[in-house]
């Protein structure tokens, strides 16, 4: 019986490799998908000119880190076009006039279904619908941590063949099991995304690397390094991107041979049963669990849902943002019940 049991689980294992691949694939956008996103993207740049033209909008999101999935929205950010002037601080008030401008002129253009500006929100955006394409657009100002994240994660989704099936599928799980909207209490999408990578950070052996960890000799990361955001805070965002370099270099360590279905399952469970809730805080920069402790998460926040820090996520670059604060005690609960559901179903 022992053999027989190893025999169904072996199989069951396979089998959910080849679902979760088939869902990787339903979930690809169109052939055309990239070309019609750049077409939108230079169609705004051209309006976006006329009230601002020192600057250039730049994507970030899932087009850039390579999990967008059919029909994902286009996030994009104006940035100052010089690249000196890229750090320098601009004042809320000032993105709010510039939102409110740049949702005039989308207006005006007569090419878009839909105009939305949120020139007060925490962060101002103007959101968009594209008529041609169908596209949805958020513009927000200024945001270059987040353009330095996406494309830390898209070396992340190109150093292991499983990472990127494994980010989409979970992705899809959080999308399908309504967990995933930080506007409803739930991790956002990016937010899924680092726990896929800490995972893999975090298997024995190791099936990532630490980005954030690994020094080249050469001149750190060209537009990465020191950033100030507008508000004047700085970050260090430097982080190893020659993906190349590192694949070749990652063939000579102990390979661990995990399936995406094994994946799947071990992600699951360490979120079902493994993951300390009370004390620990997962961090890609470390590639290792910090401490609540430590992070000076332990405390109770007054003001903000009362409760929170009761699933932490250490943003890669701004090191005082915990992504799961978003969540109140029954958010929290709800989330932890959908993981067991899922864990023990496998
Ligand atoms: P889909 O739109 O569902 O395809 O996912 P996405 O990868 O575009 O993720 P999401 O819409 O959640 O976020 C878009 C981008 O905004 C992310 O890639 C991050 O760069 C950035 N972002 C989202 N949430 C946060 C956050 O809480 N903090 C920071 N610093 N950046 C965030
Ligand atoms: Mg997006």
């Amino acid at each position: 019986t022992r053999f027989a049991n190893r025999k169904i689980r072996t199989d069951f294992v396979e089998q959910l490799t080849l679902d979760a691949m088939a869902v990787y694939s339903s979930l690809q956008p169109p052939a055309d998908d990239h070309a019609m996103r750049q077409a939108l993207h230079e169609r705004l740049q051209t309006l976006v000119a006329s009230v601002a033209p020192n600057a250039t909008l730049l994507q970030f999101g899932s087009s850039v880190s390579g999990l967008a999935s059919k029909g994902a929205d286009l996030d994009l950010t104006l940035m100052p076009t010089d690249p000196k002037h890229q750090n320098e601080a601009l004042p809320i008030e000032e993105q709010a006039q510039l939102v409110e401008l740049i949702a005039k002129v989308m207006e005006d253009s007569g090419q878009m279904a839909e105009v939305h500006a949120r020139p007060k929100a925490r962060v101002p955006i103007v959101a968009l619908k594209d008529s041609i394409t169908g596209l949805k657009c958020d513009i927000c100002m200024c945001n270059q941590l987040a353009v330095l994240n996406s494309r830390l994660l898209r070396c992340y989704m190109q150093l292991d063949p499983r990472a990127k099936p494994l980010a989409f599928c979970v992705k899809h799980w959080a999308k399908r099991r309504s967990v995933n909207d930080p506007y409803h209490g739930s991790p956002s999408s990016y937010a899924w995304v680092l726990l896929v990578i800490h995972y893999l950070q975090t298997t024995s052996p190791p099936i990532l690397p630490v980005l954030q960890d690994l020094f080249s000799h050469a001149v750190p990361y060209a537009d990465a390094g020191l950033v100030r955001t507008p508000d004047g805070r700085e970050f260090d965002c430097y982080f190893y991107d020659d993906v190349e370099r590192l694949r070749a270099a990652m063939g000579a360590l102990p390979a661990n041979p995990a399936s995406l279905g094994q994946l799947l399952i071990g992600f699951f469970r360490r979120y079902a049963r493994e993951f300390d809730f009370v004390k620990s805080v997962t961090s890609i920069r470390t590639g290792a669990f910090l401490t609540k402790h430590a992070k000076n998460w332990d405390k109770k926040e007054a003001g903000f849902r009362g409760d929170r820090h009761l699933f932490c996520m250490e943003d890669p670059f701004e090191l005082t943002h915990d992504l799961g604060r978003v969540m109140d005690l029954p958010a929290a609960a709800w989330l932890r019940t959908a993981l067991k559901a899922q864990s023990r179903r496998k």
